[in-house]
């Protein structure tokens, strides 16, 4: 039921191929070896403006191949649906002569396949590198399919004493290549003793714009995967979009750590392995172009697919930071709905029965808490207020449509606790608790600087992006500020409270609505003052974001400064008088650069005009901060926000102006 859909469309595709490679000549590997490549069954035509576009970002890839290992861009378009999205990522120890090799042959092969140069998304790995393309942005996002296995075709002798240390070994590899330093490869390779003999070599690579956590989650599936692909094999690799591994009982890759050996520079690329190496039997060598794929029949593949489907499914819950699924399944599984439950035993267990010692803060929605379970997982529990106006199996069937929104800029959600009269959600827990928190303190702002405030206005707006349009829900959020703007150890943003209309029970359409539930200085005037709200209320909330973020000054305080009365009213100001820098923050005065900050602020106007048609939806928002090339419209006078005094201060509302329509 639900494949024949999935099939359809190229980022559902759960196909995992198995391929078995022979090992037979041993000819040194100096040319790109192909692997496999996966093409969506969307097609453009020859003549169309996105292939003009996928061949010029081909020509972007490949020249940059020449000076970088791994390289993103974006070719943007006037109209946004032209717009084609591309990465090379080349194994972290390929020389660059052999980088530049890969990445041409792959655009090349690509643009040549018959199944593949019209495609509108496509994968293609080798064992060198890896190229990837779509229509839709897919940066700092994880995509754990389309995948591909394979496996050496030689058998492990001693199982039952291998499969414990690959794992072992894989998943130290797996740390050390997601705990790489911000900027460096996400690459890392492992060798493990097996016997006085044997070494086991292993390699994980993830595309460097994954964060730490979404890299080691996507090489936790990938090492995950190793079982079903190569139980008991002497090699086998798992490639994901976002990340692979491999391993082998010959050395595959370059040492690129500094050796005691006396030649530490003498082999140029790859090492094969000597003929005479006794423990590989043999037949032995990396085979350049002499991979063999077997076909594997329909049936088997079919069955093989639903395995894999039943396997996702099963850890769906879990994992499913992979926005590249960005299509939550919408029927309630029961055994779904069930894993997302917690006791409440264990919640109040976990948070010491919600002593005052563990509450964080308190939300539009509840009080909040920090909590830790027996697993050591640490996660914030948030307590819903008694009568939150929707009966049990709804708020369940929410709570599970709420859990499948998952994005690296959206604060997970874990589960939830339906016990007596309490409902709560359990969320995962971030280190740096909320943007307001740090960027509202005199002190901690300075943690905060350029290149970050820069990362985190872009986050957001990919978080926003996703339930507006990414997510089958659509969810509008209605109450985005800095308080709700979480931060992990890495200064990335998860927006927070998302689903709560949902979760309460509000129409979530476009309209008008007697239960207003948002923040003053954050709200939008049609939404302020008459209820009213769209995608585009999430828009304007974001463009305050945006000046608070660049000002490091609160919206709904700023009257106090007596410049003007609100930031976004300043700001226009600052604009209409051709000095907008005015407005970025006095600490990051040293680290910023004017364009971003410019172009930041540009944005931040156009989402806070005054007619909200003509502010832009958050994917063309995504689109002008990922691509300097695309220009920006005029903005308009933001709308004059009426507020007093007495509004200033106050915290989230929600009003509840009648119960009985
Ligand atoms: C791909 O195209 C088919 C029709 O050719 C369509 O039914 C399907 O929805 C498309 N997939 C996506 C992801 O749009
Ligand atoms: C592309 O070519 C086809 C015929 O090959 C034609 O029907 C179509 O109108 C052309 N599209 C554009 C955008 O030129
Ligand atoms: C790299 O890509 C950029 C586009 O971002 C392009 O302008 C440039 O010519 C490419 N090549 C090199 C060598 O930088
Ligand atoms: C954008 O392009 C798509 C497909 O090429 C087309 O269907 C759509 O009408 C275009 N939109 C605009 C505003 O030109
Ligand atoms: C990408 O292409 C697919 C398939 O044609 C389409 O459904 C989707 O809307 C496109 N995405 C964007 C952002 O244009
Ligand atoms: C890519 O590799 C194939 C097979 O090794 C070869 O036939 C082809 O000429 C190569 N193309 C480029 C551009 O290197
Ligand atoms: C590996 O073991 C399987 C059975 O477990 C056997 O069918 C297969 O022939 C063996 N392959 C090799 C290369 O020895
Ligand atoms: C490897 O890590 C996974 C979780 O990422 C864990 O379940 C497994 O037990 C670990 N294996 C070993 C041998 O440490
Ligand atoms: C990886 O980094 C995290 C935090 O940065 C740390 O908790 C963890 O111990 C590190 N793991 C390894 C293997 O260094």
């Amino acid at each position: 039921m639900n494949y024949t859909m999935s099939l359809n469309s190229f980022n559902l595709l759960f196909l995992f191929l198995f391929i078995t490679f022979l090992l037979s000549s041993n000819t040194k590997a100096q040319n790109p070896t192909h692997l496999y490549q996966i093409c969506s069954m969307n097609k453009t035509t020859s003549n169309s403006t996105y292939k003009s576009n996928i061949i010029t970002l081909f020509s972007y890839l490949s020249s940059n191949a020449t000076t970088n290992n791994e390289f993103y861009n974006t070719v943007p378009s006037r109209n946004i649906s032209n717009s084609v999205y591309g990465l090379f990522m080349c194994r972290g120890d390929v020389s660059s002569p052999l980088c530049i090799q890969c990445v041409a042959n792959a655009t090349q092969r690509l643009s040549s396949d018959a199944d593949c140069s019209l495609s509108k998304q496509a994968v293609i790995w080798y064992d060198e590198c890896m190229v990837r393309y779509s229509n839709t942005s897919f940066f700092s996002t994880m995509a754990t399919r389309p995948g591909v296995f394979m496996m050496n075709s030689l058998n492990i002798t001693n199982q039952e004493t291998f499969m414990p240390l690959l794992f072992d070994t894989m998943n130290k590899t797996a740390d050390n290549a997601a705990n790489s330093s911000v900027g460096a490869k996400k690459y890392a390779t492992k060798e493990a003793s097996i016997s006085g003999f044997q070494t086991l070599y292993c390699m994980a690579q993830c595309t460097e714009d994954l964060s730490q956590q979404d890299c080691r989650t996507c090489l936790s599936d990938a090492i995950g995967a190793l079982p079903q692909c190569c139980d008991g094999k002497q090699g086998g690799r798992v490639l994901f979009p976002s990340c692979n591994v491999r391993y082998e009982l010959y050395p595959f890759y370059r040492n690129l750590a500094p050796s005691p050996s006396p030649a530490p520079s003498a082999a140029p690329a790859l090492v094969p392995p000597s003929t005479s190496t006794p423990t590989l039997g043999g037949s032995s060598g990396i085979s350049s172009g002499t991979i063999v794929a077997i076909v594997v029949p329909i049936s088997v593949a079919t069955l093989l697919l639903i395995v894999g489907v039943c396997f996702l499914s099963k850890r769906a819950w879990k994992k499913k930071h992979d926005s590249a699924a960005q299509d939550p399944k919408t029927e309630t599984d029961i055994s779904t709905v069930e894993s997302l439950r917690f006791d409440l035993s264990t919640l109040e267990e976990a948070t010491n029965k919600f002593s005052e010692a563990n509450k964080l803060g308190e939300g539009g929605f509840g009080e909040v808490y920090k909590g830790s379970l027996p697993s050591g997982q640490e996660i914030a529990v948030k307590r819903l207020s008694k009568h939150s106006g929707q009966g049990g199996e709804q708020f369940k069937n929410e709570v599970e449509l709420v859990a499948q929104l998952q994005h690296r800029n959206l604060a997970r959600l874990l589960g939830f606790c339906l016990e007596r009269e309490e409902k709560i959600l359990v969320y995962e827990f971030v280190a740096n608790k909320s943007l307001d928190y740090i960027l509202f303190d005199p002190e901690k702002q300075r943690l905060l600087d350029w290149t970050r405030r820069y990362k985190i206005i872009g986050g957001i707006a990919r978080g926003i992006q996703y339930l507006h349009e990414d997510s089958r829900l659509k969810i509008i959020h209605r109450d985005l500020k800095a308080s709700n703007i979480l931060l992990d150890g890495d200064m990335n943003p998860k927006i927070s409270d998302f689903g709560m209309a949902k979760l309460f029970g509000v129409d979530q359409t476009q309209g008008n609505t007697s239960r207003i539930v948002g923040t003053y200085g954050y709200m939008s005037p049609e939404y302020a003052m008459h209820g009213e709200f769209s995608i585009k209320s999430d828009v304007y909330s974001f463009g305050v974001l945006v000046m608070e973020i660049i000002s490091g000054k609160k919206s709904n305080s700023f009257y106090e400064t007596g410049v003007a009365d609100d930031l976004v009213t300043y700001a226009w100001k600052l604009w209409k008088n051709g000095t907008p820098l005015e407005l970025v923050d006095h600490t990051v005065r040293e680290s910023y650069t004017p364009n971003e900050a410019i172009r930041c602020i540009h944005i931040g106007l156009l989402c806070v005009q005054e007619d909200p048609e003509d502010r832009p939806t958050m994917a063309t928002v995504v689109l002008m901060l990922d691509s300097f090339t695309v220009t920006l419209p005029v903005p308009k006078q933001p709308a004059f926000f009426l507020h007093s005094g007495t509004d200033s201060n106050m915290p989230t509302i929600q009003i509840s102006q009648s119960t009985t329509n």
